[in-house]
């Protein structure tokens, strides 16, 4: 498939990356990235991610299983004939990408990568600027404009919206607090795709952990970059309504169609993945 770079543009005066990175701010994407052992991370992203880890011990390891049900919740939906991936909240690029999963099965599969954070752009783009990459986007938006994030040209150019798609919304809603209508959010984008779509959601919850745990958990977020709000399997669940959830239902991470049995200790992990139908 030759590579399609016609999507990797930055938008109009949008400022370079360089100049917002703010590496004395902790911010979302690194400090994931510095739960899953990356190494595109700052002093104070680490600090947020060993605070974290101190106060819920099943951080680092929920972060894991968070992306390892990415990786087979991508294939699932590639293995149901999906051939179009709206992954907004990509994070920094690692191991095993939405495009190169989506891709390895299926190379026509076109994949939307979206997020709003500067450094995830850079690396993004940096990592899709080589050889191999099949139909692949990446657009600086914000999940919370979900009419500016549908109409950028990295999403409707590249994918055709009256044909599936799975949109892809893992760990990011719980960067989005009720004041911002996360549900409202989330019918939007579905209101703009195709039955046969797939909705694939993970979002980390207090459920596990004793409300102090959730309590410290949210308070180790600098709220002037993002502040985090665990939501109940309940709450969660009301993501889905209307659609079909697929076996085996909401279920926490290492539980959604392991390739290996689960292990004894991650019912503790405090993130819930589904997948659902339109
Ligand atoms: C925890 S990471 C998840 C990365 C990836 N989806 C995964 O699960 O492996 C959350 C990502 O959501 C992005 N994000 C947070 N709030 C956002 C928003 N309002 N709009 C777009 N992206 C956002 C962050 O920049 C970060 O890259």
């Amino acid at each position: 498939m030759a590579e399609d770079t016609s999507w990797m543009t930055a938008g109009a005066g949008e400022p370079a990356p360089s100049d917002e990175l703010h590496p004395e701010t902790a911010h979302p994407a690194r400090i994931y990235n510095a739960l899953i052992g990356g190494k595109d991370n700052f002093a104070a992203d680490r600090l947020v991610a060993e605070r974290l880890s101190a106060v819920v011990p099943g951080a680092v390891a929920g972060a894991k299983a968070n992306r390892a049900f990415l990786g087979r919740a991508v294939r699932a939906a590639a293995a149901l004939g999906v051939r179009q991936f709206l992954d907004i909240g990509t994070g920094i690029p690692t191991a095993g990408n939405t495009h190169q999963i989506a891709q390895s099965v299926e190379p026509s599969a076109r994949v939307a990568y979206v997020d709003n954070d500067p450094i995830v752009l850079a690396h993004a783009r940096a990592l899709m600027s080589g050889p191999g990459h099949g139909a692949t986007s990446v657009t600086r938006a914000d999940l919370r404009e979900t009419e500016a994030l549908l109409a950028a040209p990295g999403v409707c150019d590249l994918l055709d919206l009256t044909r599936p798609v799975a949109l892809m919304l893992v760990a990011i809603l719980h960067f989005i607090s009720d004041d911002e209508d996360p549900y409202g959010i989330v019918k939007r984008l579905l209101a703009a795709l195709p039955s046969g779509s797939l909705l694939v959601l993970s979002h980390g919850s207090g459920d596990l952990v004793t409300p102090e745990q959730a309590e410290l958990a949210e308070r180790s977020y600098d709220p002037a970059a993002s502040g985090i709000h665990l939501r109940t399997r309940d709450d969660i669940a009301r993501f889905f309504d209307g659609l079909t959830l697929l076996d085996p239902g909401l279920v926490i991470a290492p539980h959604w169609r392991p390739d290996t049995p689960p292990a004894a200790g991650d019912e503790r992990l405090g993130i819930y993945t589904g997948m659902a139908r339109l």
